[in-house]
């Protein structure tokens, strides 16, 4: 019998497809501690794991609703569900209409509709360095290219105006608003400086704000780019992280600017989502009664983040090589460490050491800038603090 992998090799698939399926020393080693129970994993991102008590049956309760015995399909997805998102950005002081919205089963899924509108084969987008690594799968199966800007380090993360006037053209300038991993928001003249490239170049903005309701401070500490109206713009957020509800799968778009192009690309998008119509009934369904209890969620998340947040700052603050970066929210926090050795090096050690994982900066493009370590602020408290106990630099 000829064996699988051999099948494999003959088989004629899409060069856009050929990622390596080699782990890697570190993935490797997080395979062989999965099960010890000594294992601390300081990475876990998925809020369902986490112990959070809002995960509760009654969250469960609206999708009962015997509306969900039909299916009347929208494109843009159902209005009860334009509604509620309308009413979410109501509350931050943003007007907009249900004409505006596009509702998408992930926020993954809403980047590549863009995608597919703005860009064709071989295209360029820019988009920020460090950022987060889904991107550049995105870009890839849309066979775009991802070009990088970067943002700089210096008591908190920026993007450097200058820097982005030179930039080529390119179809859309991506923001993560606050960053993933970084945890900055866009300032209002890093907005400005955004929206004069992308009216140089014809090109959109799309600002993926997803931990946007996540802030350390009492509030964000700049406006959502759904309020922007100079240039086309998409903003995308969803449940999974609003919510703390990735299981559900949904997501929108918002889309602002000048209303002739806001107009036509809608009508584009309408028209891929239409080819999947993927959002499911019942989701769209429960969006408005599980917004209504999103106080309660995020009061929980914000907590968790603040006091870890708290936690690590306090672990490092007189410490002489490693500094715990400046973030204004998120879930995140970048931990820079001795340029000693790599990044992948320090997390292979801490790992085997210590049996603790914390992700290398490699992964969220930060290796070129500093040699840094990234960790989850969502993780319970008290194996965060067992495993920055464990950790020794
Ligand atoms: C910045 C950012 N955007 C989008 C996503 C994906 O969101 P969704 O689950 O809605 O596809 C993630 C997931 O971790 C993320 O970190």
């Amino acid at each position: 019998m000829v064996p699988q992998k051999k099948l494999w090799r003959e088989m004629d698939f899409s060069k856009r497809t050929n990622w390596s399926t080699q782990l890697n020393p570190l993935a490797q080693k997080t395979e062989e501690l999965r099960q010890d129970p000594d294992f601390l994993n300081l990475t876990v991102s998925n809020p369902t794991e986490c112990g959070f008590s809002y995960l509760q049956p009654s969250l469960l309760q609206p999708l009962l609703d015997p509306a969900n015995l039909c299916y009347t399909p929208d494109p843009r997805g159902l209005l009860s569900a334009r509604k509620a998102v309308v009413n979410y950005y109501r509350a931050k002081g943003i007007f907009l209409s249900v004409d505006q919205i596009l509702i998408t089963a992930s926020t993954s899924e809403a980047y590549s509709f863009i995608f597919k509108i703005l860009a064709g084969h071989g295209d360029t987008l820019i988009g920020p360095a460090p950022g987060y690594p889904l991107m550049d799968y995105l870009a890839e199966i849309n066979d775009v290219s991802l070009h990088r800007y970067n943002l700089h380090y210096q008591k908190g993360w920026a993007i450097d105006p200058k820097e982005l006037r030179c930039l080529p053209k390119a179809k859309a300038a991506l923001v993560v608003h606050p960053s993933n991993p970084a945890g900055n928001y866009v300032q209002p003249h890093e907005q400005d400086a955004l929206a004069a490239w992308a009216g140089k170049h014809q090109s959109a903005l799309i600002s993926d704000e997803v931990f946007y309701d996540f802030h350390f401070g009492a509030k964000p500490s700049a406006p959502s780019f759904a309020a922007q109206n100079d240039v086309l713009t998409f903003t995308l957020s969803g449940i999974s992280k609003i919510l703390g509800l990735p299981q559900m799968k949904l997501s929108w778009i918002v889309i602002t600017g000048p209303e002739a192009q806001r107009i036509e690309a809608m009508h584009r998008l309408e028209i891929v989502a239409d080819t999947y119509l993927s959002a499911s009934t019942v989701i769209q369904n429960a969006l408005p009664q599980w917004l209504d209890a999103a106080p309660a969620i995020q009061a929980e998340i914000h907590q968790r983040i603040r006091t870890n947040r708290t936690f690590l700052q306090k672990s490092f603050e007189n410490h002489p090589a490693v500094e715990v970066l400046e973030a204004d929210g998120g879930w995140t926090s970048i931990l820079k460490v001795p340029g000693i050795q790599t990044d992948e090096e320090w997390a292979l050690l801490i790992l085997e050491k210590s049996k603790v994982l914390l992700h290398p900066g490699y992964l969220f493009d930060l290796s070129e800038n500093m040699t840094a370590l990234v960790l989850s602020l969502i993780v319970p408290e008290k194996a965060f603090r067992e495993g920055l106990a464990r950790l020794s630099f």
